[in-house]
């Protein structure tokens, strides 16, 4: 760990300066490059690319259905990034199977370019943060008209790949108890995706979803109605004032503690939902509550990133805490106890890096 020595008496260090060079270039870059990471999802390239042979621009183009002379700037990007391979003798450019793993809607949990997105969604806000830095206070939900359907997509691809498989056999029980019937809630349950998974898969279980979002809640009320669910509903509530009591065997939060304006507040509000013995899956952005312990965490300067432009600024926006999406295990745990959860256990899924998975009980 490296150590604040007072800028005026530290010597100069060439090599580091030279280093750091190559470091702030690879920021640009990188910045550059996810955007255009955005465009090429966007557009469905990395998905054609993965499944064409090597190809030149036009025909990279033509099999896209795309502009060629776009593809082919977007291209040189691609290139010169290293995510494409080209061929000059021949014309052509070629996504290596070892790269398309990690672009394509074919990899499910594992297609960053879902989270690169992320990147100018965030752009667009970002004269509100500087004037946040400035003035206090923070940029409200509304001001990211694209979070929802992008939040969806993102955590959508993961729930599709890890929900039955990785996260139920976690709980108590493990799917049992959903396949007998019982009532769950989803808190902050965004476009609905986890509940309507649930809801078709147990139609024995009662399935509750609470969000703030009328636009969400309206994107989970069609999805079920056109798969026909009838034991899922999707109801406008402000997490802070939930007033069911002893009404849920299983609450669930997926992603949805950490930005909330009064955390502490939803916490014992799903203590209160739920019937003694009952169980609370929390599901949080992985992390220390530690800086210094986040040094080697991948995505920690895009998870403090996030959390500063959008997850921090959207609860302070509403006079809340600001905990922040880097909030970590060791506060997370801390705030569990405080709200009267007992039996706290940490878990880990194999296909969801980014995330911890705190499974608690309601004392009995
Ligand atoms: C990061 S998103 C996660 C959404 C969803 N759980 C998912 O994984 O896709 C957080 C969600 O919490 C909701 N939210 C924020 N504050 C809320 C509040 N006070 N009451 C209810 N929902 C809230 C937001 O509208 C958003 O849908």
């Amino acid at each position: 760990m490296t150590t604040s020595q007072g800028a005026a008496t530290a010597p100069f260090d060439k090599a580091k300066a030279k280093a750091f060079m190559a470091t702030m270039t690879g920021v640009m870059n990188g910045g550059a490059l996810a955007l255009m990471c955005s465009i090429g999802h966007k557009t469905g390239l990395f998905d054609t690319m993965a499944q064409v042979p090597p190809s030149t621009a036009a025909e990279v183009a033509a099999a896209a259905g795309l502009d060629e002379r776009y593809v082919r700037e977007w291209l040189g990007a691609m290139v010169t990034g290293g995510v494409v391979e080209h061929d000059p003798d021949a014309g052509t450019y070629r996504l290596p199977a070892e790269h398309s793993g990690l672009l394509t809607r074919a990899a499910g949990p594992l297609n960053l370019t879902t989270f690169c997105q992320y990147v100018s969604l965030l752009g667009e806000v970002e004269d509100e943060i500087v004037d946040a830095f400035r003035n206090g206070g923070g940029v409200p939900y509304d001001r990211y008209p694209r979070f929802h359907r992008l939040m969806a997509e993102s955590s959508g691809q993961r729930i599709d790949r890890t929900l039955l498989s990785e996260v139920l056999p976690l709980l108590p029980g493990g799917a049992e108890p959903l396949v007998a019937g019982i009532d769950v809630a989803d808190v902050g349950c965004g476009s609905g995706r986890a509940l309507n998974l649930l809801a078709a898969n147990f139609p024995a279980s009662r399935f509750t979803g609470y969000d703030l979002s009328e636009a969400a809640i309206g994107t989970g009320r069609a999805q079920a109605g056109e798969e026909g669910l009838t034991n899922v509903e999707f109801v406008v509530q402000d997490a802070a004032t939930l007033s069911a009591e002893a009404s849920f065997d299983l609450v669930t939060t997926f992603d949805a503690i950490h930005d909330q304006a009064f955390p502490d507040a939803v916490l014992s509000g799903i203590a209160r939902a739920l019937r003694p013995g009952g169980t609370y899956l929390c599901v949080e952005p992985k992390a220390s509550s530690h800086l210094h312990e986040n040094l080697e965490l991948p995505m920690a300067p895009f998870f403090y990133t996030m959390s500063t432009m959008h997850c921090m600024t959207v609860s302070l926006a509403y006079g809340g805490e600001g905990l922040g999406a880097v909030w970590g295990r060791q506060l997370a745990e801390e705030r569990l106890a405080k709200a009267g959860f007992v039996d706290v256990v940490a878990e880990d899924v194999r296909e969801d890096r980014t995330n911890t998975y705190f499974v608690a009980r309601r004392a009995g």
